[in-house]
């Protein structure tokens, strides 16, 4: 999604990544190691500052850079917010209404799913069977324990749909629950266990063949690839498989879990960057590669800013000490890597009077190699005191980085989104295909973080 200060996708390209460099100490670390990587030696003088001071109020509004002004005179974090406000496009949220039958459906078939699935099918089922309502055959990409084609052939009699899954276990479910609640779908809803690749086309065409066949329908058949939560390369091999398919006239399909990409070297995914544009601009500096790593496509689907607003003080404050203590743990061990260490389950209540003994009673130190539990030294507690002593407000800079990651989260998410749609715009191209193609979003991003959903048309 191009914001609406751009007018190129290179330029956005070029100018995220740009600004990712100056940042990208917000996400490299993982938020155990955040001490122990030296991030708080290069936390700006100013942000340290503003996050040691900021209320509840304006720790929770700050990720919201388009409609919020938290009370901020620090310069460089007004740039900060500044900055991203032209990175993150501004998004509308589609509200469909739901015919009658789909909550029956929902109400009697769907009492042990929780509310965020329930939410997800009905809303995804719904736009589906708007945008395909000529079609014959769907597709359902990790079809898992099958609810989406379930809903699917609720809301669509004339529809058969073809779930494929690589997890045998999960086909079995789906199959299960067919015999359980849609008796009336044997003949129209089909699970298969495929483990779906770019060569999947051959047998994706021969099971399509076989219900054209089986249930005599007349071609043209229009099909359509659709998927919940298509985790890791699975939305980009839909891709693939759309604009290779012919008969595949329309992608509707929810991507999740981006940090579950291949990679192909120990620095590099197969998959991302995708687009020619995103390439090309990473081309530009070697410092742009190495910021899109996994740490990035980890903050990208991360919890959105939703959550993070609804926070209470108290919920701050403890997360905030939790943070702070678990990264005090990791970065007091033995540097040579031997240790690790294990956070107790029956915790002893959490202060930010951070000593020594109360810490022990929370952390067990172990030896990697034999999981052998250690005594806690003399070193460790040296060094112990030596990062209370130096950041004795350590835990409201925790909270402050995991403010500023939650401010970032929106533009990694659409980094990643809009390289995947600038891909398929150029390959369309390239293969002299007219395609229509767009996010649209369509869940609460309070229920549900992943809550874009990839539409592609052929025209
Ligand atoms: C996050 S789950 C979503 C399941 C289901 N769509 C839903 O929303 O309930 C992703 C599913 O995709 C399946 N999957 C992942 N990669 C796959 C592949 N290459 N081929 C087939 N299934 C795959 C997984 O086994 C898993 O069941």
């Amino acid at each position: 999604m191009l914001p609406a200060t751009y007018t190129s996708p290179q330029a956005y390209f070029k100018s995220s990544l740009e600004f990712l460099s100056e940042y990208s100490w917000i996400y490299e670390s993982a938020n155990t190691c955040f001490i122990k990587d030296g991030i708080l030696e290069i936390f700006p003088k100013e942000f340290v500052k503003y996050f040691l001071h900021i209320n509840t109020n304006d720790l929770n509004i700050f990720p919201f850079v388009h409609h919020t002004s938290p009370a901020i005179e620090q310069e460089s974090i007004q740039n900060f917010r500044k900055r991203l406000k032209r990175l993150i496009p501004e998004e509308s949220f589609s509200n469909p209404c739901y015919p009658d039958i789909t909550f029956a459906h929902i109400k009697t078939k769907f009492r042990k799913v929780n509310l965020k699935k329930q939410h997800e099918i009905l809303r995804l089922g719904h736009l589906i069977t708007t945008l395909c309502d000529d079609y014959r055959i769907i597709i359902d990409f990790g079809s898992g324990l099958g609810y989406l084609s379930e809903i699917v052939s609720v809301l669509k009699k004339d529809i058969h749909m073809l779930g494929l899954e690589s997890d045998n276990c999960r086909v079995d479910e789906a199959k299960k629950r067919q015999l359980e609640f849609m008796f009336n779908t044997l003949d129209t809803i089909s699970y298969k266990q495929e483990t779906i690749t770019c060569e999947s086309k051959n047998f994706i065409e021969m099971e399509t063949q076989e219900i054209i066949r089986r249930n005599e329908l007349v071609e043209p058949i229009k099909m359509a690839i659709i998927g919940l939560h298509a985790c890791g390369d699975l939305t980009i091999t839909s891709i693939k498989l759309f604009l290779q398919m012919s008969e595949v006239k329309s992608l509707i399909i929810m991507p999740c879990c981006y940090h579950k990409m291949q990679m192909n070297t120990s620095t590099t995914f197969t998959n991302f960057p995708l687009s020619k544009t995103l390439k090309s601009e990473v081309k530009m500096n070697t410092r742009f590669s190495q910021i899109l790593n996994r740490p990035f496509l980890r903050l990208a689907c991360q919890q959105t800013g939703e959550r993070w607003r609804q926070c209470t003080e108290l919920e701050h404050s403890v997360h905030a000490i939790e943070m702070f203590e678990r990264a005090v743990a990791e970065a007091i061990l033995n540097p040579d890597g031997s240790e690790k260490i294990i956070k107790l389950k029956k915790k002893n209540k959490h202060n930010d009077n951070y000593k020594f003994n109360d810490f022990t009673k929370n952390f067990v130190v172990q030896l990697k190699e034999t999981n052998k539990s250690l005594e806690w030294n003399h070193t460790h507690e040296h060094k112990f005191n030596e990062i209370i002593e130096k950041y004795p407000n350590g835990h409201k800079l925790a909270e402050g980085l995991t403010c500023l990651q939650t401010t970032l989260q929106k533009l990694c998410e659409n980094i990643v989104l809009y390289d995947r749609l600038c891909y398929l715009e150029e390959e369309a191209a390239e293969q002299g295909l007219k395609i229509n193609v767009r996010y649209e979003k369509i869940f609460n991003e309070k229920l549900s973080p992943r809550c874009y959903v990839l539409i592609a048309q052929k025209l």
